[in-house]
C-alpha cells in the first residue's frame, strides 16, 4: 500500500517537472549555438583570402588610435582597431582579425582570442541594421517578449537570423545597461526605449522607408526621468561657470 503511495507521489512530481520544462520551453524564443561565436569555418564571404585594409580615412583614424598608447604596448589598441574594421566592413571577418594583428604586431590568436570573447565584434556577415532586443529580467518583466514577437512577425525572421534584403539582423541579448527605460532594444549605436509592440513596428517601417528614426524613449519623457516629470534638481544653478567647485572654496 504504501508502495503505491509512493509510486504515485513520484508520478506526481514528474508530471509537475514535465509540465514546468514544458511551459519554459515555450517561454525560450529562441537558442543560441554555443560555438557561434568561438568556431570560425571559411565562406565565400568570410575567408583569409579576401583582402581587407582601412580605407585612406580609417588608417589616419587608425594612426591617431594607435598614438594613445605607448610603442610598447600598442597592441591595447586591439579592440578599438576592430571596431573600425567592423564598422568599415560590416562585420569582424578573419581577414579584418589578420590585418588588426599585422598592424600590431600580434600573434593572430591573440585578435582572434579578443574578438571571439566580445559579443560587440559580430564575426558573420550582418543586415544594416543590427537589432539587439534585450528580454533579461527587467525588460522581460515590463514584455520584452511582445517587442520580440512583433519584431519577428513584421520582419518574418528569428534571433539570428538576417532578412533577404539585408536590411535587418536580430540578436537576442543580455540586459544592454538601460532598464530604467524598459522595454528596450538597440538598433547599431543607438537605443529606443520605453518601447510598445506597435512603437517597435513603426521603428522597423520607418527604417524600411529610409528613415532613421529619433532614438531614445519612444514614450516621450526626457532621458530615465520620472514620468511624472523631474523630481530633483528644481532651483536654479547656485553660480554659474565651467568649474565645478563654489568659487569661494
Ligand atoms: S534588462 Fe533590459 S536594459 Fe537592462
Amino acid at each position: 500500500m504504501s508502495s503505491l503511495f509512493t509510486r504515485r507521489i513520484i508520478s506526481g512530481v514528474r508530471q509537475d517537472v514535465a509540465a514546468l520544462v514544458r511551459s519554459r520551453q515555450q517561454q525560450i524564443i529562441s537558442r543560441r549555438a554555443s560555438h557561434a561565436l568561438a568556431v570560425h569555418r571559411n565562406t565565400p564571404e568570410n575567408n583569409p583570402s579576401i583582402h581587407f585594409e582601412f580605407t585612406p580615412e580609417n588608417q589616419e583614424i587608425a594612426k591617431s588610435i594607435i598614438a594613445k598608447y605607448p610603442a610598447q604596448y600598442k597592441k591595447g589598441a586591439v579592440m578599438p582597431l576592430l571596431d573600425l574594421g567592423q564598422r568599415q566592413l560590416g562585420f569582424t571577418s578573419i581577414s579584418v582579425m589578420n590585418y588588426v594583428a599585422n598592424l600590431l604586431n600580434m600573434p593572430p590568436m591573440r585578435v582572434y582570442e579578443v574578438a571571439t570573447f566580445y559579443t560587440m565584434y559580430n564575426r558573420t556577415p550582418m543586415g544594416k541594421y543590427h537589432l539587439q532586443v534585450c528580454t533579461t529580467t527587467p525588460c522581460q518583466l515590463c514584455n520584452s517578449d511582445s517587442i520580440m514577437h512583433a519584431i519577428t512577425k513584421h520582419l518574418g525572421i528569428q534571433p539570428g537570423e538576417t532578412t533577404n534584403d539585408k536590411l535587418f539582423t536580430i540578436s537576442e541579448v543580455e540586459c544592454l545597461g538601460a532598464c530604467v527605460n524598459a522595454p528596450m532594444i538597440a538598433i547599431n549605436d543607438d537605443f529606443y526605449e520605453d518601447l510598445t509592440a506597435d512603437g517597435v513596428v513603426q521603428i522597423l517601417k520607418s527604417l524600411q522607408s529610409g528613415v532613421v528614426p529619433k532614438p531614445g524613449p519612444e514614450s516621450g519623457r526626457d532621458t530615465c526621468e520620472p514620468f511624472s516629470g523631474r523630481k530633483t534638481l528644481l532651483s536654479e544653478k547656485p553660480y554659474s561657470g565651467p568649474d565645478i567647485t563654489r568659487p569661494d572654496l
